[in-house]
């Protein structure tokens, strides 16, 4: 098998590799210059058969995704792209938007010529300061360019890019609730349909789409979509709904592990192989009880099921929601799983956007019994008592407006499954992690 080289992380710590200087030397917005020569229907078929689906969490094909533009709209039509990155243990947009930003800009321009929109909004996570001022350096750059604003390269293409800091939630992230947050509004998300590409941000068509994605559609551009369909895994043969998973991708690893990082991978490495040959192995010689694929909402795998792939189709095969944004968590084998479970439960309660009963209550209640089991009061019935909740909100049971509510209860669902007995030991044996007092108040 040939060596992998990394393309999206390729200009990683190079000197100056932020401005646009070094990034125009090492061959940058060609791609754009590229894309800008070609039909605009021929850009989405290329990013249609590169199969790359969005990185941001749902895993969505993108190219199919801007074909549900309306046809010939008379305009505005909108890109809004999602760098809200508030998914727990999630860093892979930021790296991106820190270290080479023209990456991301190029496959912005690239994306708004292929949907015909002379307008993208960058929504961008409040807590990254250094994102924003490197991020609107770099957009400043590409005007005193001339790579954006009126008649880009003599082509008659107009492109503006707005940066607009997020509103400091976790909820932000969801498409319709950072429309609404760009509309100035609270970030409570949509009722859809009508979906964002028919109704989205001010009323107008809308594709929302990832950093990561972006980065990976200017890879395309560059590199052409049977580079992109050469790496990762095809389809699944015996799942109909898998579109396989292309690509290079970026995966994080945190938790205990000698090094975590981020590093590039073709799609479909196990997170044992990310364990033992990207993160330096479990730390202070300990094994690996358990493991976040993709974000806390994604649920969890078992010590036994580390050598599934972390492609879009492999999390589920162990009973998680999927592969989430591929950001994996180690947790030791000397680590309380009710502590774990707990602090998912307790974020989970503080981020609930309130519009929806099942998903307000719901994750209030099991933060209360977590933190009820925690202090040593709880009963054995509790365990059912949380899955039952969990079953009873989300999506997928067709209760609530969004996913926040299936992510919330997925980590409860997977872990009383999978580490069952020991909750009922902690239960039975009145074990305490922690002092009633202090439990009570993490519990607001
Ligand atoms: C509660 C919640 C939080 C989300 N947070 C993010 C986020 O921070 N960044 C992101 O790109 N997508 C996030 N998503 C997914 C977005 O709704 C959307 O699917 C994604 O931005 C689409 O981009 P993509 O097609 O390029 O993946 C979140 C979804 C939910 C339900
Ligand atoms: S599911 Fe939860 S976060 Fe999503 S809209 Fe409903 S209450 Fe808000």
């Amino acid at each position: 098998m040939p060596t992998f080289e990394p393309t999206l992380l390729a200009r990683v710590g190079k000197p100056d590799s932020a401005s646009l200087e070094t990034y125009l030397r090492d061959g940058g917005y060609e791609g754009f210059k590229k894309a800008l020569a070609m039909p605009p229907v021929d850009v989405i078929n290329l990013v249609k058969d590169s199969g790359l689906r969005g990185r941001g969490g749902a895993g969505f094909p993108t190219g199919l995704k801007w074909t549900f533009l309306p046809k010939d709209h008379a305009g505005p039509i909108y890109l809004a792209i999602n760098a809200d990155e508030s998914e727990p243990a999630t860093f892979n947009n930021r790296i991106l938007m820190e270290e080479d930003p023209h990456q991301i800009l190029e496959g912005i321009a690239i994306s708004c010529f292929a949907i015909k929109s002379n307008k993208a909004y960058i929504y961008l996570r409040y807590e990254y300061g250094r994102s924003y001022r490197v991020l609107q350096k770099a957009v400043d750059e590409c005007y005193a360019k001339g790579l954006f604003g009126k008649n880009i390269h003599g082509t008659g293409f107009d492109l503006d890019v707005v940066l607009h800091r997020g509103a400091a939630a976790y909820i932000c992230g969801e498409e319709t609730g950072l429309i609404e947050s760009l509309e100035g509004k609270r970030a409570w998300p949509r009722i859809k349909p009508p979906f964002p590409a028919i109704e989205g941000l001010f009323r107008k068509p809308t594709i929302v789409n990832n950093i990561e994605t972006m980065a990976c559609v200017k890879q395309i551009l560059d590199r052409g979509s049977a580079w992109f369909k050469s790496l990762g895994v095809p389809p699944d043969p015996n799942n109909p709904r898998d579109a396989g998973s292309y690509g290079p991708k970026l995966y994080c690893i945190s938790g205990h592990v000698n090094k975590p990082g981020c590093v590039e991978l073709p799609m479909g490495i196990t997170t044992r192989e990310l364990i033992d040959k990207h993160a330096g192995g479990v730390w202070k010689g300990r094994k690996a009880k358990a493991v976040v694929p993709g974000g806390i909402s994604m649920g969890f795998l078992s010590a036994e099921e580390l050598d599934l792939p972390l492609d879009f189709n492999g999390p589920g095969k162990a009973g998680c929601l999927g592969l989430g944004t591929a950001a994996i968590t180690v947790i030791d084998d000397e680590t309380s799983m009710v502590d774990v479970l707990f602090n998912c439960a307790r974020f989970f309660a503080h981020e609930s956007c309130g519009q929806c009963t099942p998903c307000r209550e719901g994750t209030a209640w099991m933060h209360k019994i977590l933190a009820r089991i925690r202090m040593g009061e709880g009963q054995l019935r509790d365990l059912d008592l949380l899955v039952e909740v969990a079953s009873s909100m989300g999506i997928i049971p067709g209760t609530t407006i969004c996913g926040l509510s299936d992510g919330a209860a997925w980590p409860i669902k997977n872990a009383i499954k999978k580490f069952r007995g020991e909750f009922e030991e902690y239960i039975r044996t009145g074990r305490k992690t922690v002092k009633p007092s202090d439990a009570l108040m993490e519990v607001h």
